[in-house]
């Protein structure tokens, strides 16, 4: 296991999550920011791209499932990637949509930053959204990022204008600490407090 969150697990895929990983990439509204769904052939040779980012770097995309279970109900992990002429380490997150809108890709993605800041020596984590993805915006939001580069990729045949956004490894040292004093604080309002 890599990671554990209070609802999710994040773990290595395996063949096994074959099935589960079709249902993420061949539904057409999960892979709209992907230019389309993808076909039997595509879906293996991305689960066969994350084993050898296993093998390769020690990280890639991974499996979330729910603590409770071991059906994968989304992918979210860590991979080198290109913005320009720079290399960088970014988190990255696709859902089955039966789970959108409960908090899970964030929840994830919380535990892969700070896996990424706390396993390897990145000075930073960047996430690259298709400027047309307002669902993963807010998720590169929630994590305490903000907007570093405009760039275009070329993929599937189209140009795709996208957004750069980063935390430093000392933004994100300081978003655990306020949280840490939050979590320790007492809490206002209560009966106690009163
Ligand atoms: C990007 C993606 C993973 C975001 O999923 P998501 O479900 O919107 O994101 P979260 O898991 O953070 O959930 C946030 C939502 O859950 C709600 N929520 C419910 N319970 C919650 C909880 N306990 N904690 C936080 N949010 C919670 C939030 O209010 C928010 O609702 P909203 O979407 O209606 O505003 C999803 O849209 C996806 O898989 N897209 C396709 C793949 C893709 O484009 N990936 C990104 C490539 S760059």
């Amino acid at each position: 296991m890599i990671a554990q969150t209070a609802r999710l697990r994040l773990r290595e895929m395996t063949d096994d999550d074959l099935p589960a990983l079709r249902r993420i990439l061949h539904d057409p509204q999960v892979m709209v920011a992907y230019e389309g769904s993808f076909s039997d052939e595509e879906s293996l040779a991305w689960l066969r791209r994350q084993q050898e980012r296993y093998r390769e770097h020690g990280f890639g995309l991974w499996a979330v499932v729910k603590r409770d279970g071991d059906e994968m109900i989304g992918q979210c992990g860590i991979t080198r990637q290109r913005i320009e002429d720079d290399e960088v380490t970014e988190v990255g997150y696709l859902f089955q949509r039966a789970h959108w809108h409960r908090g899970y890709a964030l929840e994830a993605a919380t535990a892969c930053r700070d896996w990424a800041f706390e396993e390897t020596g990145t000075d930073a984590v960047w996430a690259k959204v298709r400027s047309t993805n307002i669902a993963s915006m807010n998720v590169a939001i929630g994590l305490g990022m903000r907007v570093r580069r405009a760039f275009t990729t070329h993929y599937r045949g189209v140009d795709m204008p996208h957004l750069g956004f980063a935390i430093s490894r000392a933004e994100s040292e300081r978003v655990r600490s306020r949280r840490a004093l939050v979590g320790a604080a007492p809490r206002c309002g209560t009966s106690a407090s009163r």
